[in-house]
Formats: structure tokens, sequence, C-alpha cells
């Protein structure tokens, strides 16, 4: 029997699941004593390169509250060639396709390898991907003139059939009719006012595409659907790569003292408008490019006056931000008209300031797009990040997915549900915009009533059913069904503390706080998340009542404490220091990431390069930092390499120029490779800094390292023994003696 790490190592390879506990405590009261839910980070579309898709249709459950698929789970009886459910134990017959199974000759949706399966929807038509760019003009000459190459580069990486548009705007919103003879002819908007649907459709003559389409006759039943302003690339890349090059920054004067009058939300507005008008329901991308925040119309977030700063989180506690509500109400509403049609909003943030990340995050949250924050578009940041976003498989097609559902299946009758929805046993979400990294947080409640055990030997099934329009045009359906045995917490709790996954858990319960941060004041969330660990520590640890050196955690539980050490320290939750929309930005990237990368989030790695032996990891501690090491660490957003104190004169000295000192120029370019291999694969890009002892930039390792030689106790330390750290936080010491007192106290 494997042991629980290459169990999960196993599923999260094969399913892309993994739970807080792999034994589920079998009743709803045993569920809330656990402290750390029952819940899963499911990754629907992680990459299989061993997962053909199969050309057929998923066999579905044939009671209409279930319609679970056909999977490995159910019990068949091949000779009268029916299957039992194993969600609702509906007994359903095989479909006449099926007739020729037997126990030696099983569809491949029975094969227990196949717990992940992806079908091919043959029904309906293929539809194509479509681009719409949203551009604003309101910038620099030199951001403007790069973000321009970015878009001409991008339409080369676009499938020949996918339709493009644009929109641009500054002071007035501008919708480009492509594909009119050479003459380049836009529909001018007022950048103030804001128009529905309805509106937009009479004011630029849209029709829906069936319409269009039944109006062309049946003798071009193949022509591409497309409108004036949404064009198949391969008809208009010439004139639209003119079209592009020829962009002029907002010819409106800006007078000295005021900010470019920008319409950024009637711009979304209408390019939301326009695909909800031409291609509801269709694979969408809205690609927003902003060098600004809106300062005018609908979802203004600052007004022009430039000696007026755009809000902080100062003004957001002092309730003094006067246009957030208004405008995050803007941006709710078009990210909710989006998501329904399946659209896809991404946001590309380029500026020194602030441009309201804070009010539009929920454009790209709601729909699958993605967040990018850079200070200029002439930087390889933007321009890397821009370029992965159409990396391609193997196959040709994109990585990214389109118009992506999720829904859940549970056994509803007594066992679980999934959190929010309540009951029922099924539930669905629109994600619109996926890709292999993408990853959800799903919490499920156990229902079940503490005096009606679950049998023994009973398993808890779950089924995620992943929809989503593949780049190549066709409809696919993903399926995981995966199980975990229930076990009675009375009698069997350590089963249950033997299956907790503390990786997944930390993420699981990180999400949760980072979601509770988006509404709570930060100290709450603090002291919610304190008091869950205080609890876990009290359910699990092994201590005699009111001895703290007794305490002792499993294995199983050990990194847990320190993962929400540095949780509370990290940016998710503190904001001192970032402005609103970093900390939008911030929060964004954690809650889709995969669970590597959200570790690595919350615990930064640290490597040291030394000449005492080969890179190694080291403790994410202060002392870790000595003056003949260089440090290289990640954080997910940025990329650090810090030279220590002797390593630094050296460099200064340069000795790498010298031939007989040829082993320090190698010293010096190993983390240089690293990093490099990191920024060549992430995305987003992170930031790229090369910093040294004393230098200004260190303050960000120093503020993740463990402060574990504060300046209460730094006179105890030697000079060698690592850099002493100003600051307030408590070390990781600290805390854990703080923890242990307080968990196995009588009176908690
Ligand atoms: C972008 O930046 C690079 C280097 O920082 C510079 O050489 C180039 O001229 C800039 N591009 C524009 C359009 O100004
Ligand atoms: C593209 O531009 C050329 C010249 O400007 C023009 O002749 C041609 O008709 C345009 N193509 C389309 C599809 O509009
Ligand atoms: C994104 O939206 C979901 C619900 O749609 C919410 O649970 C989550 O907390 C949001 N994330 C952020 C970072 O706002
Ligand atoms: C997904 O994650 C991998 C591994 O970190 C990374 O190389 C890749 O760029 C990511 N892709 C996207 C689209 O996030
Ligand atoms: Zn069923």
């Amino acid at each position: 029997m494997a042991t629980f790490p290459e169990f999960i190592a196993q599923n999260e390879e094969r399913d892309g699941v993994r739970f807080s506990w792999n034994v589920w405590p079998s009743s709803r009261l045993e569920a809330t004593r656990m402290v750390v839910p029952v819940a899963s980070l499911f990754t629907p579309l992680k990459e299989r390169t061993d997962l053909p898709p199969i050309q057929y249709e998923p066999v579905l459950c044939s009671r209409a509250t279930c319609r679970a698929v056909l999977n490995p789970l159910c019990q068949v009886d091949y000779r009268a060639k029916l299957w039992a459910c194993n969600f609702c134990y509906q007994r359903n017959q095989f479909p006449p396709t099926y007739a020729g199974i037997s126990e030696v000759n099983q569809p491949a949706e029975l094969l227990p390898q196949f717990s992940t399966i992806e079908y091919v929807v043959q029904r309906g038509p293929q539809m194509p991907l479509v681009f719409l760019y949203v551009v604003d003009t309101c910038m620099e000459d030199e951001d403007l003139q790069a973000l321009k190459e970015s878009l001409q580069m991008s339409l080369s990486l676009l499938p020949p059939t996918a339709l493009v548009g644009l929109i641009t705007f500054g002071r007035m919103v501008q919708v480009h009719e492509l594909g009119c003879e050479g003459i380049s002819k836009s529909y001018v908007f007022r950048g103030t006012k804001d128009l529905n649907a309805k509106q937009l459709q009479e004011m630029l003559g849209l029709t829906k595409p069936t319409a269009t389409q039944a109006g062309r006759g049946p003798q071009t039943p193949k022509a591409p659907l497309s409108n004036r302003f949404l064009q198949p690339v391969q008809k208009i890349d010439m004139n639209l790569t003119d079209l592009l090059g020829e962009l002029q920054r907002d010819p409106w004067p800006v007078t000295q003292g005021k900010r470019p009058l920008r319409s950024l939300g009637s711009a979304m507005s209408i390019a939301v408008g326009l695909l909800e008008c031409t291609f509801p329901n269709t694979g969408a991308r809205i690609m927003t490019f902003i060098g600004g925040p809106a300062t005018q119309g609908p979802g203004m977030v600052v007004g022009d006056e430039l000696k007026t700063p755009i809000r902080s989180w100062h003004d957001i506690e002092k309730d003094n931000a006067k246009f957030m509500k208004k405008a995050t109400k803007h941006y709710e509403a078009l990210a909710s008209r989006a998501s329904t049609n399946g659209h896809i909003i991404d946001i590309y943030a380029c500026a020194l300031d602030q441009t309201g990340l804070l009010e539009m995050k929920c454009c790209s949250n709601h729909t699958g797009g993605y967040m990018v924050m850079a200070d200029s578009f002439n930087t390889s940041l933007f321009k890397q990040t821009f370029q992965r976003v159409f990396t391609k498989e193997v196959t040709g097609s994109f990585k990214m997915a389109f118009a992506g559902t999720l829904e859940i299946k549970v056994q509803p009758l007594h066992t679980m549900s999934v959190s929010e929805i309540g009951t029922g046993g099924t539930c669905q979400w629109k994600i619109c915009g996926l890709d292999p990294n993408t990853t959800l947080a799903v919490y499920f409640e156990v229902v079940n009533q503490h005096n009606a055990p679950i049998p023994q030997g009973g398993r808890g099934a779950v089924q995620y059913v992943t929809q989503y329009q593949h780049s190549s045009g066709q409809k696919r359906i993903r399926v995981t069904t995966t199980a975990r045995n229930w076990a009675d917490a009375g009698t069997q709790i350590q089963s249950i503390a033997a299956s907790f996954d503390q990786e997944a858990s930390a993420i699981l319960m990180a999400r949760l706080a980072v979601y509770r941060a988006e509404t709570e004041e930060g100290p709450d969330v603090l002291r919610w998340l304190d008091r869950q660990l205080i609890r876990l520590c009290q359910k699990f640890g092994d201590y005699h009542k009111d001895d703290p050196n007794s305490f002792r955690f499993s294995e199983t539980f050990s990194l847990y404490p320190q993962f929400m050490f540095h949780l509370r320290r990290s940016p998710f939750l503190q904001v001192f220091n970032n402005s609103p929309d970093e900390s939008s930005y911030y929060r964004h990237q954690f809650m889709r990431q995969d669970l590597t990368q959200s570790l690595i989030m919350i615990q930064p790695i640290l490597y040291a390069y030394s000449f005492n032996g080969p890179p190694e990891p080291v403790l994410l501690d202060s002392s870790s930092i000595l003056p003949d090491r260089i440090l290289l660490m990640d954080t997910f957003f940025q990329i650090l390499i810090y030279h220590g104190e002797t390593v630094s004169q050296w460099r200064k000295a340069g000795y790498q120029e010298m031939p007989e000192y040829e082993n320090f120029r190698h010293l010096l370019q190993a983390p240089v490779d690293d990093a490099q291999e990191i920024l060549h694969s992430r995305f987003p890009m992170p930031r790229y800094i090369d910093t040294e002892h004393g230098g200004s930039q260190a303050r960000f390792l120093l503020s993740k390292v463990n402060p574990s030689q504060t300046h209460n106790n730094m006179y105890a330390w030697g000079q060698e023994s690592g850099a002493p750290i100003l600051t307030d936080d408590v070390s990781l010491q600290v805390f854990m003696d703080h923890l242990k007192k307080l968990a196995v106290s009588s009176a908690a």
C-alpha cells in the first residue's frame, strides 16, 4: 500500500486534485472539529500529455437531478448492460452503442487509469475564437510605441481564422471598422456616457451571428461569422497592422496640473456590449491595455486634478475614497455580463501610479482573465508576459481555453454538499478563461448527521465536470472522478490525522483568509487565522496540559505552523507598504495559481551560492544572509539576487574580470543563470532585482526572511552569524513559543 505522500502525489499527477484531508470525517459535527475543512485544490486543465481526448460524448446518469458521468467507480452489470450511478444509485441502461461491452472489452471511461478523461463534443458548430483589443491612447510615446509593437506581434500568433477587433480610447472611445477598403473608419462615442447593449446594437448596426449567417443564405454556409468590427485575422492582418502602426496619442490637449481624460470605463462597457450582441456564449477575450486610471465617465476612479491623488489604503479606511464604490459597481456589472456570455476580460495595467485595479479586479476575477501589472509597456515584464499568453501546445493550439464552466457532483443524499451553494447534489460555475495552471479551491460540507453514521468502509466520491471551448474550436468535456474513505473520528482519528495534506491545507486556509481580507479588517483576519491554528494544534498536537515544552506535532502537521507564520507576514494579508492596486494584484495571482506556485508565494524559496559547495536551498531566515554568500530568492513576483558583503566588495573590485579569479566569475554567474531560467518560464514574468549588502533593494529580502536575529537579541550574535534585522515583527521562534503556550493552556 502506498504511503499518503505517494498517494497524494499520484492523485495530483493524474487528476489535478489535492484534498486537505484524504480520509474524511463522517459527520458534520466531526468535520467542524477538524478545524481545516474538507476541501480540494483542483486544476481543471492540468497538463496531461498522456491523455488524448476521446472522440465520443460522455454517458450521463438518467436521473434528471443527477446527470453524473459514467466513471470507473460505477458498478457495472455487463450481462444486463446496466450501470449504477455512484452518486445517486440510479440504475442506468447503457446506450445502444455500448452493446459490445464486456469484462474484457471495457470502454475507456470505466478503466481506473481514466479517472480523468476528456471527451470531444461532436455536436454543434465549431466557433471561431474572438480577440477584442481595447487600447488606451493616453500614454507617453515610448509606451504607446512599445505597446503597438506588442499588439502587432500578437496578430502573427493568432490562428488565421480567429476574429479580431479594435477599440481605442482616450477622451473619446473609437470602435474601429475593419476592412473598409483602406479607409480607416471608426465610430466615435463620448466617454462620459454608459450605453446599454441595446443602444450599442442600434448605433453600430449589430446583429447576432445566427441572424447574420441565416441572412447570408445557404450558398455560403462555411463563411466565418464576422461583422464589420470583428474580422478574421487572415483577411485583415496587414490592414490592422497598419492601423495599429498609425495609432497616435490621444489628440485632446492635457493642461498642466491635469490628468488626461481617460474613458476606460465606457470603453470596457462598449467592448463587453459589442461581444454580448454579436458572440454570446462563444469563446472570446477582451484584452484591455491601460496606461492610467479612468478619469471620467462610468467607472472613473480619480478626478483629473493631479493634485488630488488616487485613493490609498488610508483613504479607504477613512471612508474617503470618493469614487471607489460607484466604480466597483460599474466594473462588477460588466464582469457579470461578460461572465454570463462566457467572455474573458484581461487587464494589462502598465503605469507607475495606480490605475484602479482595486475597482476593476472583478473583471479579471469573474471571467478567468489575466491581470498583469508593470511600470511601463516598454518592459520585458509586459512584453514577455503578453507573448506567453499565446503559448502553444505541441499540437499547435493555444494552451488557453475559453468559455469554461465547472460542475461538481457529490453524493447528496446523506453525505456532502459544496459550500456556499447549500444542499442539492450539484452546482455549476462559469469560469470562462482557463489555462493549464488555473487552480480552483472547492470547499465541501459534510452534511451527514452525527447519529446517522456512514457504513464502515464507505467511500465518498466527487466528480468535477469541466466543459470548455478548446482553442482549436472544439467543445470539450473533461471529467475527473475521485473518492476518499470515510472514517469515524471517534475511533479512527489517527487515520484521519495521518491523511492530512499540510501543503494543500495551508493554501486552502490561505485562500479563505484572503477572501476574508477582501471584506474584513486586517487584524480580524489575522485573529481568525491564529484561532484556527491554535485549534488545530489543540486537536492534533501531543502535549501535557499547561506544559508548552511538551508540545509535539507529528510530521504530517509539522510544516503547517510555519506556512501560517509566513502567510501572516505576506502581502496577501498585510497591506502596509502596498497600494490598494498592488494588494489586488497579488491577491488575484494567489487565488488562481497552482499549489507549487502558491506555496512559493507564501513562503519564498531561498538558495545559497558559495565556494563551499554546490548551490543549496537554505532556510528563509536572516541567519542565511552571510558575507561570503550569494542568495537567490524567488517570491513568485520577484526574483532577487543578493550579494553578501564580502562577495559584493569583490565584485566592486572587479575580481571577476581577472583571469586568476575565474571561479569567482563562475560563482557570480551561477545564480544569474538560474534566475534566467525562472524568468523565461513563469507567467506573469517576475520582476528581476540585483542587489547587495547595504543596497536599497535588499529590503525586499529582509522583509521576507524570518527575523531570527532582531534588535532585541542581535548582540548575542557574532558578526559572522548573519545580518541582524530591525523589525517589530516577531520571529518564527517567538511565534512558535507563543503558539505552544496557547495550545496547551487549560484556560483556552
Ligand atoms: C524601450 O526601452 C529600451 C531600453 O530600455 C530603449 O532602448 C527603447 O528605445 C525603448 N523604446 C521606445 C519606443 O522608446
Ligand atoms: C487593406 O488595405 C488596402 C490598401 O490600403 C485596401 O486596398 C484593401 O482593400 C484593404 N483590405 C481590406 C480587407 O480592407
Ligand atoms: C474572485 O471571485 C470569487 C467568486 O467568484 C471569490 O470567491 C474570490 O475570493 C475572488 N478573488 C479575489 C482575489 O477577489
Ligand atoms: C504555468 O506554470 C508553469 C510552471 O510554473 C509555467 O512555466 C507556465 O508559464 C505557466 N503558464 C501559465 C499560462 O500560467
Ligand atoms: Zn446519478
